[in-house]
């Protein structure tokens, strides 16, 4: 009530015209320890050295900040994601390629920021790893205490995760590492005219 939305007058086109590359969510979602943050990282520096402008999100370092009010419980990683989503489409709207890379286990969380942005701005990358690859890595030991009960709700465990039905790419990560993944990627920006 009473907030009118303010044009802005420069567009979303304009800016994407000044970095000479689309804009777009690279959405990574996968369980704790299948190599999402490895991942969005190496690309990261794969795209930065090819001059695309990016910016990257990252659960836990969001939940130290942004996000350091909500828990693990499903309306907080509801509202985990919606925040995040909402934080991308601003990114995008500012001309980035944004890499986020959250569990976001809920298929209806990742489809409410599909719904935030245009077809085309949300390529969802869906880092598959067993639960047995997770729990063997367990690089942080979340899952051994996870196990042993001291940690409720987590993700494989004792809460859900609902695999993509439908995703922009697959990444096999039980079977192929991280340079294969970022060159897999970088691919498919390149032929879907993301990038140059
Ligand atoms: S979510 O589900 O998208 O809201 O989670 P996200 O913001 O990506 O945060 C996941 C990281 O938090 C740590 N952690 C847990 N993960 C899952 N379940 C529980 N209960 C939990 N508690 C803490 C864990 O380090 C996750 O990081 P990743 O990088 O996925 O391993």
């Amino acid at each position: 009530m009473n907030i009118i939305w303010h044009e802005s007058e420069v567009s979303k086109e304009n800016r994407q015209k000044l970095k000479h590359h689309k804009s777009a969510i690279i959405w990574f979602t996968g369980l704790s320890g299948a190599g999402k943050s490895t991942i969005s990282s190496a690309l990261e520096k794969e795209l930065f050295s090819k001059s695309i402008h990016t910016y990257r999100l990252d659960g836990d370092n969001i939940r130290h900040g942004l996000n350091k009010d909500l828990g693990f419980k499903q309306e907080d990683r509801q509202e985990n994601i919606r925040r995040i989503g909402e934080v991308s489409k601003l990114l995008v709207d500012a001309g980035l390629l944004t890499l986020t890379a959250f569990i976001s286990p809920y298929r209806t969380d990742r489809d409410l920021v599909r719904g935030m942005v245009e077809t085309d701005e949300m390529i969802e990358v869906y880092v598959k790893a067993s639960l047995e690859t997770c729990e063997a890595r367990d690089p942080k030991g979340l899952y051994e205490k996870a196990r042993r009960g001291e940690i409720k709700d987590f993700t494989g465990i004792d809460a859900p995760y609902e695999e993509p039905i439908n995703p922009e790419i697959v990444l096999d990560t039980n079977n192929i590492g991280v340079k294969e993944s970022v060159a897999i990627i970088v691919e498919y920006l390149q032929s879907n005219g993301y990038i140059g």
